[in-house]
């Protein structure tokens, strides 16, 4: 790919995701010992690492991603015992529920707010007094940071404020020189970054939904609060959610604990409209009325169908083709029987809608519930307009 941007030669390295080949793991570890930048798969996203020691180093993310300064970045680990490197003290309640959460969900999805020990730099925590920890569950990512013998601090590897990336293909079309190395391990699984929970608070606070469900945090600890943040995204409204308890919410108090979460997200170039609903059948018929307006004022539209709607609409736009109005662009994010196969195409779909050239994307919501909870986040965030469907009867 040609290097537009950037000042930087971004080597691009293809590794085993299964086995990954020592040598050229080896490589890559040499490169973030030498204070430089590489992207890497994990099992949510790909992640753009650097030594989470060395300040200089960390710098070089945030200049590379376009970052805010004050968004702070998660400290990736290969092993457990170098969790006490830089996490401080906790009291007894606390250090339960963490060895809880570890012996569960480690090596996964799941992030850990826990107060921080003076040798994590500041540019790593935002000069917060915690620092956010994880171990990933991917064989490149596991031996990349091993190899490399320090924790790795490491964002989503997109342009801040665009979808993360689930390919190196994606990785390198925001970041190609303007990294040292790019890691193409293949495609990832998960598909939405990790769930972050703070483990700071009286009762543990979610506050980014991810690759570990909230009622699978829920199940082990009995208590988890939703953070304001995202009991304002109003999601609550739908089932399960309904549920979640607030007790010991500080009135008044809107400012985001995750920084992250007040920054534009996630964000393809098209437009982002957001079709919520009771059910399929209303959503569906609200997503196609809306599609019809648009094309008829000559808006090229992408619609994110599922796939119990795709041939609904395929049907309904089958008449466009003979007409003058270009037919909407129809792709399906996965089935709705299994929020996890939607969540594993998303951020894939997003990108794939703006190298098709569409004016505006037209997505459905699902029940956030399970997967769908990190899903609906996503387009929540995305999208600059969410309308809601009502049923006929
Ligand atoms: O799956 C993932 O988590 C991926 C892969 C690469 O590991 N990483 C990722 O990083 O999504 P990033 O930087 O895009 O998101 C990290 C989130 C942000 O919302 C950030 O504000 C929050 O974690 N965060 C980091 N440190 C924090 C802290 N000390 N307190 C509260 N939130 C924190
Ligand atoms: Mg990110």
């Amino acid at each position: 790919m040609a290097n537009r941007q950037g000042s930087k030669k971004t080597r691009i390295v293809r590794i085993n995701p299964l086995q990954p080949e020592k040598k050229l793991i080896d490589e890559a570890a040499a490169v973030l010992r030498e204070g430089g930048t590489v992207a890497f798969p994990t099992e949510t996203v790909y992640g753009l690492g650097a030594n989470a020691l060395d300040p200089a180093a960390v710098r070089g993310i945030f200049a590379a991603k376009g970052r805010p300064a004050d968004n702070p970045l998660i400290a990736h680990l290969a092993s457990r015992k170098t969790l006490g490197e830089l996490v401080g003290e906790v009291p007894p309640p606390v250090e339960e529920r963490l060895n809880l959460l570890i012996d569960r969900f480690w090596p996964g999805p799941l992030t850990l707010i826990l107060p921080r020990k003076p040798v994590v730099p500041d540019v790593v925590t935002g000069g917060l007094e915690t620092v956010a920890v994880r171990m990933p569950d991917h064989p490149v990512a596991l031996a990349l940071i091993a190899a490399a013998g320090v924790p790795v601090a490491a964002p989503s590897a997109n342009t801040s404020g665009r979808p993360s990336p689930t390919t190196a293909d994606h990785v390198a079309a925001d970041l190609d020189g303007k990294v040292d190395m790019i890691i193409d391990g293949g495609p990832t699984g998960v598909g939405v970054e990790s769930t972050v929970l703070d483990l700071t608070t009286q009762v543990p606070t979610l506050l980014r939904p991810g690759g570990v469900t909230y009622e699978e945090l829920k199940a082990l600890l009995g208590g988890v609060d939703l953070d304001q943040g995202l009991l304002s995204q109003g999601l609550l409204s739908q089932g399960l959610l309904s549920r979640a308890h607030n007790d010991h919410k500080d009135e008044g108090h809107f400012r985001p604990r995750s920084p992250g979460m007040k920054y534009t997200h996630y964000a393809p170039r098209a437009r982002v409209i957001l079709v919520e609903g009771p059910d399929v059948e209303a959503i569906a018929r609200a997503v196609a009325g809306v599609a019809q307006k648009l094309v008829g004022a000559g808006q090229r539209v992408g619609i994110m169908a599922t796939y119990e709607s795709e041939a609904f609409y395929r049907r309904r736009f089958a008449g466009e083709r003979a007409g003058i109005a270009p037919e909407p662009v129809i792709r399906s994010a996965g089935t709705r029987q299994d929020s996890g196969t939607i969540a594993a195409t998303l951020f894939k779909l997003l990108r794939e809608f703006d190298t098709s050239g569409v004016d505006v994307i037209i997505a459905e919501g699902i029940p956030a519930t399970g997967l769908g909870f990190a899903v609906m986040n996503r387009l929540r965030k995305a999208a600059s307009e969410i309308v809601e469907a009502t049923s006929l009867s």
